[in-house]
């Protein structure tokens, strides 16, 4: 969590790194500040708890001169949400100034023999730690690299950090273990950050950094070197993502748009490079057996994969929580094959499990969003959603990308070839169930009063009640269960009482009848039943229609109505979509 920049170049740089923070907000908005160094190696930084907009209005900013800079948006860990705990940190003499992403585990040791050689910490952060550090170390060795060799030696813990010091003008340094970092190559100019995001206006040409790797950067030269200070060669990556997809265009937030985007985001998961598709088949049908593992909304994307892989496929499927993940590792199948699923392909819980299952000599592939993250360079097969940067924090466009790839391979695995091609009919009715905004906008601003909510579907639905109620709480902070619809007699229907609102996923499939039973149990105790259908129904006191579609088609688009549900119970309630509180799109720490 946390998002990253720097910059050094022939530019004020400010202006630059405002702009990057911008774009990294989505990792933390707890507080935010840059540093920058001016011509007289002075170091200056401005910083504010709040969003990033909270620290572009401060008069101070326009004040901030130099062309090497850093900035930094913060998810508090280590400490509160304070002004002294915001970024970028100085050492006590402003030596040196740093920005850090990720925890620190020995920073009370390192800060206790700082402390005993006088140095002066004014935060509660474990990052401060790092700027005294630079200080001490380079005020014996003098020189940029070896000081920062030695640094990296006493670190512990997972962290990416970039800093900038008085004494080495116009040089940035930056160090990956185990947190992303990527360097971005202009034209007289240069770009660090945690995410290509920060810095894809002014170039889309990359170098993904990789563990134990620390980088020198001026406005001419990018030097590689490995934690032991060897130079490292490294190819620059040319990357795809478009300027414009990072605006919010018409739509008041970005949230909102990802929802409208996924007409086409449904049908770019399914424009894969067919030899990608091949090797991820063949590992499929090698395996000797298959887990699934991620977290969160990424969690109930493997949760449906467990269904369509079983259904289309005939191949069982175990699916495993990344957090719970060291519960499970002892018992792995060696010839398994594990198929890690993120969206932003950072997240520390699913990295953990992916490492632990190849220590264990289990194959592992993945399929996620964010190119040149962690997550695809530590699997041996990837598939790329393709739905562009993910700007709000909840998942919506990087759910449904899943949901399709996984559709594609279950399909392709079971030789499934009508529903395969029927597959690409998902864009229009996806379209179709975009239609419904006012509706959900409608029902959304009446019931967002309730206290609770609950979201009940049976099989290939259940994954989406439970991503229905994830979405609501984490958006609108009501309450919300999700559950399998058969479920609910065996304890849950204590709760329902006069209006409480229930969603039933229930298309005209296989469950139809048994799910419109469990509906009509609820309404007989009072509940408020709202149904997402294809066939309307008097059990329905609110009926959102969808279209009818293949049974495997019908969760994309009931996630259409649930993301709207749970964003304009969102506005309905003031809360800002795009940054649910205390949460942060990237979880990098465990
Ligand atoms: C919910 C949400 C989270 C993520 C989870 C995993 O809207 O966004 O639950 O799904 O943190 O993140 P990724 O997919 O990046 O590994």
């Amino acid at each position: 969590m946390c998002g990253i920049m720097g910059y050094v170049g022939d530019r004020e740089a400010t202006s630059i790194l405002l702009d990057g923070l911008r774009r990294l907000e989505y990792r933390g908005y707890d507080s935010a500040g840059i540093s920058t160094l001016d011509s007289n190696r002075k170091i200056h930084v401005v910083k504010d708890v709040g969003k990033v907009e909270q620290l572009a209005q401060k008069a101070e900013l326009s004040g901030l001169r130099g062309i090497a800079g850093l900035a930094h948006t913060r998810w508090a860990t280590h400490g509160g949400v304070t002004m002294l705990n915001a970024h970028p940190h100085l050492s006590c003499n402003r030596e040196v100034t740093i920005v850090h992403n990720g925890i620190i585990e020995n920073y009370l040791e390192l800060r206790r023999d700082l402390d005993a050689k006088g140095h002066l910490f004014v935060s509660d952060t474990d990052s401060e730690v790092i700027a005294h550090l630079v200080e001490a170390v380079y005020r014996n060795k003098k020189d940029v690299l070896p000081a920062l060799t030695d640094v990296v030696r006493q670190l512990k813990g997972a962290y990416a950090f970039a800093a900038i010091l008085a004494d080495a003008p116009n040089v940035m340094v930056g160090a990956r273990q185990d947190a992303p970092l990527v360097v971005g190559l202009g034209n007289g100019e240069n770009f660090l950050a945690s995410d290509a995001l920060a810095f894809i206006g002014h170039t889309d040409r990359v170098i993904f950094l990789d563990n134990r790797e620390l980088v020198l950067l001026t406005e001419k030269n990018v030097t590689i070197y490995d934690f032991e200070g060897n130079v490292k060669q490294k190819p620059a990556t040319q990357i795809a993502w478009e300027l414009g997809s990072v605006s919010r265009r018409e739509f008041e937030h970005y949230t909102l748009k990802e929802i409208h985007e996924q007409k086409e985001t449904v049908l770019q998961a399914l424009r894969q490079d067919p030899r990608s598709v091949d090797v991820f088949v063949d590992a499929l049908e090698r395996a000797g057996k298959v887990y699934i593992t991620g977290c969160g909304t990424s969690f109930h994307a493997a949760l449906l994969a467990k269904l369509l892989f079983t259904t289309y496929a005939k191949i069982p499927v175990e699916v495993l929580l990344s957090s719970e993940f060291d519960q499970y590792e002892e018992l792995l199948d060696k010839k398994a094959l594990l198929i890690a699923v993120s969206q932003s392909g950072e997240t520390a819980d699913v990295l953990s499990a992916v490492k632990a299952a190849r220590k264990m000599g289990v194959k592992v592939c993945s399929i996620v969003n964010a190119m040149g993250s962690t997550l695809v360079r530590e699997s041996e097969c990837t598939l790329l959603n393709n739905c562009g940067p993910e700007i709000g924090v909840a998942a919506t466009k990087s759910f449904t990308s899943q949901l399709m790839i996984f559709n594609m391979l279950a399909l392709r695995l079971g030789q499934r070839e009508a529903e395969l091609s029927d597959l690409w009919s998902t864009g229009r009715l996806v379209e179709k169930t975009l239609g419904l905004d006012a509706q959900i906008q409608e029902i959304a601003d009446r019931l967002h009063v309730a206290n609770d909510f609950y979201f009940v579907g049976r099989s290939l639905h259940h994954p989406l009640a439970l991503e229905g109620a994830l979405k609501l709480k984490e958006l609108s902070y009501i309450h919300a269960e999700g559950m399998a619809a058969g479920e609910l007699k065996h304890g849950s229907l204590a709760l329902i009482s006069e209006g409480v609102p229930v969603v039933v996923l229930n298309p005209e499939d296989g469950t139809y009848g048994d799910t419109l039973s469990n509906a009509s149990e609820v309404k007989a105790r009072g509940g408020r039943i709202i149904g997402v259908s294809t066939k309307p129904s008097k059990v329905y006191d609110e009926y959102i229609e969808i279209p009818v579609a293949a049974p495997n088609i019908y969760p994309v688009l009931e996630a259409v109505p649930l993301q709207m549900l749970a964003y304009y119970a969102a506005v309905s309630r003031q809360q800002n979509p795009d940054y649910p509180r205390n949460l942060a799109k990237s979880v990098t720490v465990k």
